[in-house]
């Protein structure tokens, strides 16, 4: 029996494969203005499995050209190698002389997973025309430590030191492990992280970045992050904040204490461009319970970080990408309601039927809630059934939350019903960004102090569109509805 097609819930404007499997994003890299994406895909079935890496370009984050799949499985009869995660780097001084012709050759360091041998070794691969095909390197594996679980290694350009840096997981110790290289291929133990923070899972998918605090230059401090599965599930990621000497990462988060990239069930295995100035990271959400084809499994909307001084320490903030949010701003125009000091009283039905009803926009909205008290967005409503998607902020519990226990009940576990993040609101103002894309639904409080994203199966039909307040006479100082379809 043909398997029914689930094209109402594909993403418009969150990155899917054309068909099958996606997980983790691999390799995120700029190379001459164009943003390369490499992913964990299955090219055969709708399920994880012949681990290869996909392969899609976009020059503004958000439309993407798909291209064939860039490094493929390899079978031979007794052994089958996995593509698994890990970074692309241009080796613009050719430290590996796997250039040609005088040019930078792109190289991949990744994972090769042996399923019958049960064994992860690092490897490389590398491209000579602009990273659409790989060819395997040699004297492949370059760091064999005989392990069943190594993997994810994130290789960046270390200036002070003048040589690469890896950072790769020991998954079943809850360790990050660096190693220094000059070329690539041989590679010098630095130092090991862990285990601290959160343990009970596996951790995956190591990387640290330098980002300046408060946006100051001259206070730089590194960012690591993590991802395991959590108390909600099996994504979550932590992060730690600390210093990098070019051999070993300290924290500065004390023992016991855990930080939390996204407050949500389903953010996993995200890993940055390095771009000039920047750091956008770009993550997967990983699917729950609900099938969908012939497609499984989205990217998130890339995110660019940051650094802040708070009471507590140093903490992360994550918001859409500059580069995504000026198309959204421009193109978006056309399609777009915009309101200034919008009178609601308890509830204003916004959606209206053929432009504003497709369960696909992005919403930027400013709550006053000192004078309004708990107020917010139900989206993906069913008006008969009476179920519906809630995203807000409650002043008494000072959350901004994401419920769907009207429409989700039963489709994944009820603890993951209720999706909160702690957000302070200073002088009573909460601002929220939702970037709801059909059925993929990503939350920022506050210039993305807090971030919560979940997947969402509305039902067809269910689609109604409304803004609340706890206030009789609610008003909502801006709000801005940018119609995401066709963009
Ligand atoms: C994370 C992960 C990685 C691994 C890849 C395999 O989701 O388990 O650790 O490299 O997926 O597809």
């Amino acid at each position: 029996l043909a398997q029914p097609t689930t094209e109402q819930w594909r993403p418009a404007y969150h990155f899917t494969a054309p068909r099958n499997w996606l997980n983790d994003p691999n390799g995120p890299i700029l190379i001459d203005g164009v943003y390369h994406l490499y992913y964990q895909h299955n090219p055969f079935e709708n399920k994880w499995g012949h681990m290869s890496w996909g392969h899609a370009t976009s020059k503004d984050l958000l439309r993407w050209k798909h291209l064939p799949v860039a490094m493929p499985e390899e079978v031979s009869a007794d052994t089958t190698t996995w593509m698994f995660s890990g970074s692309v780097v241009s080796d613009s001084k050719n430290t590996s002389g796997f250039g040609r012709n005088g040019k930078a050759p792109l190289v991949a360091i990744y994972t090769a997973d042996q399923p019958k041998q049960q064994k992860e070794t690092q490897a490389l691969a590398y491209s000579n025309d602009g990273g659409l095909s790989f060819e395997q390197f040699k004297g492949n594996p370059v760091i064999d430590l005989n392990l069943k679980d190594f993997r994810d290694p994130n290789v960046f350009w270390h200036e002070q030191s003048g040589r690469w840096v890896m950072a790769v997981a020991l998954p079943a110790v809850h360790k990050v492990r660096f190693y220094g290289s000059a070329d690539l291929k041989k590679w010098e133990l630095l130092s090991d992280f862990g285990p601290t923070g959160y343990t009970k899972h596996v951790w995956e998918c190591p990387f640290i970045v330098p980002l300046p605090v408060d946006g100051d230059p001259k206070r730089i401090k590194w960012l690591m992050m993590v991802s395991s599965g959590g108390d909600r599930g099996p994504a979550f990621m932590q992060y730690f904040v600390g210093d990098f000497d070019g051999k070993t990462f300290k924290s500065d988060q004390p023992e016991g204490g855990v930080l939390t990239v996204d407050h949500g069930d389903t953010f996993y295995a995200a890993i940055p461009y390095r771009l000039p100035g920047r750091q956008t990271l770009i993550g997967w959400l990983m699917p729950g319970k609900t099938e969908t084809f012939p497609w499984r499994g989205q990217m998130s909307i890339p995110r660019d970080l940051g650094l802040v001084s708070t009471a507590e320490g140093t903490r992360l903030v994550q918001r859409p990408s500059q580069v995504v949010s000026a198309v959204v701003d421009r193109l978006g125009k056309g399609n777009m309601l915009l309101y200034r000091s919008l009178s609601i009283g308890k509830r204003k039905v916004l959606s209206a039927p053929g432009r504003f009803d497709q369960n696909c926009w992005w919403l930027d909205l400013e709550l006053d809630i000192k004078r309004f008290g708990k107020q917010g967005i139900r989206l993906a409503a069913d008006t008969i059934k009476g179920s519906f998607v809630e995203v807000g902020y409650d002043p008494v519990s000072q959350q901004l939350y994401v419920d769907c226990t009207s429409s989700e009940k039963g489709r994944r576990e009820e603890r993951n019903l209720l999706q909160t993040a702690p957000l302070a609101a200073p002088d009573g103002k909460v601002k929220i960004s939702v970037l709801f894309d059909r059925s993929s639904l990503e939350v920022f409080g506050n210039d993305g102090r807090a971030v919560i994203s979940t997947l969402v199966f509305p039902a067809t039909g269910a689609n109604a569109l409304s803004v609340f307040s706890a206030h009789a006479a609610g008003v909502v100082p801006r709000l801005r509805l940018v119609n995401m379809t066709g963009l």
